[in-house]
């Protein structure tokens, strides 16, 4: 059965609880944490998605963990696979994505929680490929893309936006490769 948490040399991605309504929500207030998203959110709409988080990893075994800090349980972030029904581009749907507080940035934690989403998604759930999808200025994402492994497959138009996607097959995936990020 597939894990309901998974640790990093950091990090706890694990399942949602009621108490990090108050701290998602406050991330997703942040203009800057929200500048290539579609927007800031309300607390409701926080509250709204973190439901849905929780209905998509029933459904399919897999969605974005909260992700907090190994030391101090404080919450940094939203990491992990989700399944992305209506990309155009690919019969392959599941998407690695990331969200971080910005307190957490710059210290190799997407990366870090990324990579063992992939390994999770590779190795425990079966899953052949796994795309990443951003916005062409979000730079940070895009090397961290890099940094996973992931390869450029081009432009593409969804939802009204103009993007940019990336992918890595589980034939490509180098389980050695992140050995700096922990179990
Ligand atoms: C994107 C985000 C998750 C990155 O988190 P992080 O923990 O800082 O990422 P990492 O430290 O693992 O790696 C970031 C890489 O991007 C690089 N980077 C950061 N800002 C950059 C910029 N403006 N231009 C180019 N590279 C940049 C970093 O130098 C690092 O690369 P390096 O290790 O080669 O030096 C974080 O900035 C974030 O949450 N942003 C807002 C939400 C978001 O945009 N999510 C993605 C939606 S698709």
């Amino acid at each position: 059965m597939a894990p309901l948490e998974i640790e990093t040399d950091r990090l706890r991605l694990r399942p949602w609880r009621e108490g990090d309504l108050d701290a998602y929500a406050h991330m997703c207030a942040d203009p800057e944490v929200m500048r290539y998203m579609p927007g800031v959110m309300t607390r409701e709409q926080a509250a709204e998605q973190i439901a849905r988080f929780v209905r998509h990893f029933e459904e399919r075994g897999h969605c974005y963990w909260a992700v907090e800090d190994k030391v101090s349980g404080a919450f940094v972030g939203r990491i992990g696979l989700t399944h992305q029904q209506d990309w155009p581009e690919d019969p392959h749907k599941t998407d690695v994505g990331w969200l971080l507080d910005r307190a957490y940035w710059s210290r190799g934690l997407a990366t870090e929680g990324a990579w063992a989403s992939l390994r999770h998604g590779f190795e425990e759930l079966g899953i052949e490929r796994v795309i990443g999808i951003t916005l062409p200025d979000n730079l940070a994402s895009r090397r961290v893309m890099e940094k996973l492994g992931m390869a450029y497959r081009g432009e593409a138009r969804w939802k009204g936006f103009d993007l940019v996607w990336y992918a890595i097959d589980r034939r490509e995936w180098r389980a050695d490769r992140g050995s700096r990020t922990g179990s």
